[in-house]
C-alpha cells in the first residue's frame, strides 16, 4: 500500500476546515495513518522545501506556514501519492477543477490550503522528514 505527506496549511486550520478536508481524502478511500498539529520550525520546513529554497517566494511561503498551527497528516491507499494531489487540485486554486480542496478552499498560490507529495519519492523523503522511520 502507498503512503504520502498531507500538510494542512495554516489558512485551512485558521478556518477551522481540518475535519472537512480529512473526510475529502477519507471520502475518497485514503487511509489516515497518523498525524500531529504543530507550528513548524524553519529547520523542518528548510528540508522539507529544500528544492525551492533559491525561488523568490521561499520566504514568504517559510513565514507563512510559520504563522500558525498546521496539521501533519500520514495517508496510505492505492495509487495514494497521485490520489491525494488529485483530490488537492492544482496548486493556484484558479487553476485548480471544481470539488478539489485547493478550488474550494484555498485563496492563493501561497494560501492553498493543503501540501500533498508531488511523487513516491518526495513522499519517502516527506514522510522522513514529518514523521521518521
Ligand atoms: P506546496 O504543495 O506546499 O509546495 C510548494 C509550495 O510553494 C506550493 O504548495 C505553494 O504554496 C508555494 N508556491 C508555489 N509557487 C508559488 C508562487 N509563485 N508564489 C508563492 N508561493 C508559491
Amino acid at each position: 500500500m502507498e503512503k504520502t505527506l498531507i500538510l494542512i496549511k495554516p489558512d485551512a486550520v485558521e478556518k477551522k476546515l481540518i475535519g472537512t478536508i480529512i473526510k475529502m481524502y477519507e471520502e475518497n478511500g485514503l487511509t489516515i495513518e497518523d498525524m500531529y498539529m504543530c507550528v513548524p520550525t524553519e529547520e523542518i520546513l528548510a528540508k522539507h522545501y529544500a528544492e525551492h529554497i533559491e525561488r523568490d517566494f521561499y520566504k514568504g511561503l517559510v513565514e507563512f506556514m510559520m504563522s500558525g498551527k498546521i496539521v501533519a497528516v500520514l495517508a496510505s491507499g492505492e495509487n495514494a501519492v497521485s490520489l491525494v494531489r488529485k483530490i488537492n487540485g492544482a496548486t493556484n486554486p484558479k487553476k485548480a477543477d471544481p470539488c478539489t480542496i485547493r478550488y474550494l478552499y484555498g485563496s492563493g498560490v501561497q494560501m492553498n490550503a493543503v501540501h500533498g507529495s508531488a511523487v513516491i519519492e518526495d513522499a519517502i523523503r516527506e514522510i522522513e522528514i514529518w514523521f521518521g522511520n
